[in-house]
Formats: C-alpha cells, sequence, structure tokens
C-alpha cells in the first residue's frame, strides 16, 4: 500500500476555495488541507496547526500572490485567535462570499433564485458583538488568560484587547485578565459570558469552586470602577445570582428608536449580537412583511419581542412564539413597559416547544402575515406546513443559509414562491452568515 505523503513543517500550497467555515481549502498532493488566514488563488506557505484524520489544519504564513480583496486585519492578535476567520478579507467581499453561499444553497436545492436580491444591510465592522462566551485559563507561573479560542484548538488564545467585542468589554480583556489573575480561584474559573445592553454591561463568571476570601471584594470593587454588572454562576444557567449592583432588576438594555420601544432583557437571554444591524433588520423585516393596519401577523421564535412590538405598531393584532418561559416572560414584561407606543394592537405572547414531536402546526393561530426568525436549525416543520397556514406573506430571518435553502425548497413545495433575499452584516470578520427572504403565493 502506498504511503501517505507527510507535509512538511512548513510547506507551499495554492488555496482553491473558503469552506462554510470561511477557512481556505487546498490540496498537497492528495493531503487535504484546511488554510487558515488564506484566500482563494493564494499561494500560501502554510504552517501545520494540527493534524486530524482525514485533513491538515494549518496557518498560512507567507502570502505568495494576494488575493485582489486582501486587506490588513483590523485586530493585531488575528493569527493567533480564532474568534474571526475573515479579517484578512475586505468586508464587502466578505458579503459577496456570504451572498454567493446563499445563492449556492439554493441552487442545490432546486429553488429558483429570489426575483430580487436586496442591497446588503450594513454597520460596523468592529466593536459589534454584544454578546459572547469568553475562555478563561490560568498558565502555572504565567498570567492568565481571557479571550476567544487559539485557531483550530481548544487552548484560550492570548490576547490584550478584541476588536470585534463591544467596547466596554473589548477593551477591557486586560483588566478582566487581571481581576482574575487576583481571585484566590482563578484556576477554577473555566469561562465568562459578556451581555452589553445600549448603556450598560454584564459579566457572568462561571466559577467551579466556591469564591475564596476577598473574591467577592475583588469582584464588586471591579463592577463598581467599570460600571458593569457582575453575575456569579456556580453550576448550570439555573444557578445564576447577581453580585453586584446588590439593587435593582437584573435587565440590560436596548432600544429601537425608529418605533419608540426600549427592550429589557436578563444578560443569558437571547438578543441579537449586533445592536446596530438589528436596528436596520427589523425596519428591513417590517418593510418587507408590509403588514395593513387590519393584519394579523405570527411571529414565530420571538424571542422577548424584539419583531413582535414594532410589529404591533403597525398591525392590528400580533401573537408571539417562542420556546423559552423565561423569554416570553421578558417579552411580555417589554410588552407592558412600552403598552403606551402600541395603539390598540392586540399583542400577545404564549410559550412552545416549536420542534416537540406532538406540535402540530395546524394548531397555530391563523393570520394574514408570518415572520419566522429560527434558530441555526430552521423551520422546517412550519415550512411543511405552510399550505395549511396560507399566510398572505412570509418574510424569514435566518442564521444558517443551510436550512434556509431547505426551507425555502419546502415552501416552494407548499406553493410558496422565493421574491427577495439579501444579506445582513451581523457577524462580519466571522463566517457567520444572516440573511432574510421573503416568500408569497404563486399566483
Ligand atoms: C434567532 S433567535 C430569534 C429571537 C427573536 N426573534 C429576536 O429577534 O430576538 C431564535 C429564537 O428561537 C427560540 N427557540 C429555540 N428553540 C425553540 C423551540 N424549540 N421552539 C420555539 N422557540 C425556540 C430561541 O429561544 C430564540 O429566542
Amino acid at each position: 500500500m502506498a504511503r501517505r505523503r507527510r507535509l512538511e513543517r512548513s510547506e507551499r500550497v495554492i488555496v482553491s476555495e473558503l469552506d462554510a467555515d470561511g477557512v481556505g481549502l487546498a490540496d498537497a498532493g492528495g493531503l487535504r488541507l484546511r488554510v487558515r488566514g488564506g484566500l482563494p488563488g493564494e499561494d500560501a506557505t502554510v504552517k501545520v496547526l494540527r493534524r486530524r484524520r482525514n485533513r491538515l489544519e494549518t496557518q498560512a504564513e507567507v502570502i505568495g500572490h494576494p488575493h485582489a480583496d486582501r486587506v490588513a486585519p483590523p485586530c493585531p492578535w488575528t493569527a493567533h485567535c480564532g474568534g474571526c476567520v475573515l479579517q484578512h478579507l475586505a468586508t464587502a467581499a466578505q458579503r459577496e462570499a456570504k451572498r454567493g453561499r446563499l445563492a449556492t444553497l439554493l441552487e442545490e436545492q432546486g429553488v429558483a433564485q429570489p426575483l430580487v436580491w436586496l442591497p446588503d444591510v450594513l454597520g460596523p465592522s468592529t466593536g459589534y458583538r454584544h454578546k459572547a462566551r469568553l475562555g478563561v485559563r490560568q498558565v502555572p507561573g504565567r498570567q492568565v488568560m481571557v479571550g476567544f479560542r487559539e485557531p483550530a484548538s481548544s487552548r484560550v488564545a492570548d490576547v490584550e484587547a478584541c476588536r470585534i467585542l463591544a467596547p466596554a468589554v473589548g477593551e477591557r480583556l486586560a483588566e478582566l485578565k487581571a481581576l482574575v489573575a487576583t481571585l484566590t480561584i482563578a484556576g477554577a474559573i473555566p469561562q465568562l459570558e459578556v451581555a452589553c445592553g445600549e448603556a450598560d454591561f454584564a459579566i457572568i463568571l462561571r466559577h467551579l469552586q466556591p469564591l475564596g476570601e476577598g473574591d467577592e471584594e475583588r469582584l464588586i470593587r471591579f463592577a463598581k470602577v467599570s460600571a458593569g454588572q457582575i453575575y456569579l454562576q456556580s453550576a448550570g444557567p439555573d444557578s445564576v445570582v447577581r453580585l453586584w449592583p446588590e439593587e435593582g432588576v437584573e435587565r440590560l438594555h436596548y432600544t429601537l428608536p425608529n418605533f419608540g420601544l426600549r427592550f429589557a432583557f436578563h444578560p443569558l437571554d437571547f438578543v441579537q449580537v449586533n445592536p446596530a444591524i438589528n436596528r436596520k433588520m427589523v425596519a428591513l423585516a417590517l418593510d418587507l412583511l408590509a403588514p395593513r393596519p387590519k393584519d394579523s401577523v405570527l411571529d414565530l421564535f420571538c424571542g422577548i419581542g424584539n419583531f413582535t412590538l414594532p410589529l404591533a405598531t403597525l398591525a392590528a393584532a400580533v401573537h408571539g412564539i417562542e420556546g423559552s418561559e423565561g423569554l416570553v416572560q421578558r417579552a411580555r414584561e417589554n410588552l407592558a413597559t412600552n403598552r403606551t407606543v402600541l395603539g390598540d394592537c392586540r399583542v400577545t405572547f404564549a410559550a412552545a416547544d416549536l420542534y416537540a414531536d406532538g406540535f402540530d402546526v395546524g394548531e397555530l393561530p391563523k393570520a394574514d402575515l408570518l415572520l419566522l426568525d429560527p434558530p441555526r436549525s430552521g423551520a422546517e416543520r412550519i415550512a411543511r406546513g405552510i399550505a395549511g397556514m396560507s399566510p398572505r406573506r412570509v418574510v424569514y430571518v435566518s442564521c444558517h443559509p443551510g436550512t434556509l435553502a431547505r426551507d425555502a425548497r419546502l415552501l416552494a413545495e407548499g406553493g410558496y414562491v422565493l421574491t427577495a433575499a439579501g444579506i445582513l452584516d451581523m457577524f462580519p470578520h466571522t463566517a457567520h452568515v444572516e440573511s432574510i427572504a421573503v416568500f408569497e403565493p404563486r399566483s
């Protein structure tokens, strides 16, 4: 049997394409390589990061013939941090690649391309990310690290700041590292979550041992100086308690000024990570759905009411359904605090598992219009049952182009045509694709 060729420690390869994770692909004499930092058409000298069974994970070190859209990454740590994979590609080209990916996936599902490609929805490309889970690691004899993982590794990257996170936390990573290093249980903190509102932020510290002497005081001092909230998590999500401030509700806030709405959320709640894009996305979704004053709207996977309440400013009745009881409770709180700007609209929320085996699409309330914003697994059941629901229009907001394309096929089988689609720059520099699509009954 012929022996498989081994790649030298450092070798030149030609990158053929980007994979779905935004990583370059190359073939070196029958060896399959993933080339981080490589772009299609480039020849790259690569360093092996990891050998996997059917491929090598490598990092491009020297680029021979740079891609026309190669740019200097905005973050100096990008080569050591796996948080973003596309910083070396101009943001316009990132979006083009994402649009191309959606178009290809639709084609693979046999779905006709949209009648209209909407203009890309643009926002800031740095400082945009308002939620993240960061790794924490104390290396014996060295300082504590706080950040995303290294490329192709579970090790926490050694960075001083993060240009992608909202500055309230991204510019505080060095302070957070110093803070954790002062704690008696620094080695028992595997991660911290960060969540930002518009003018407030929270840090949720996961700890595997009880806090030691003086730890609470150190954390509270940090919270007071940084004006952030500090939460402690000793076990699962239900164990989260707020350490500071002692008074007031456990909430962060964001606004949708176009609609005069203010939302409150718990730091562990789902909210859209990029508030600038969220504002534009909500406005676009409503423009595309175009509710009339007498319309009823069904908002599935509604979270804390991010689309439901803006819809309520235009329609006669809106019903939001969401799987998490906690998020439904927050949606109702937000309904109550924003009631005065919602006019006479009838707004209701219900908790239901829209993926449950026993869930029957036929039991959903009838509505003129349907808004879908599912998690990555998509809305297969709803798409299969669309003919029975027969809304006048469907607007589908998606964070996974593969499931959107699958559901577009199911909607087409149910008699709905993809009339418009576009991508939103929700996650610049990463491979995540946020898109929006409009479906209308075939005439
Ligand atoms: C992409 S988020 C959208 C949330 C909301 N539309 C927003 O803009 O903030 C998807 C939502 O689906 C909810 N979800 C996840 N699994 C679910 C299920 N099985 N049934 C119903 N909702 C579910 C999540 O809790 C989350 O709120």
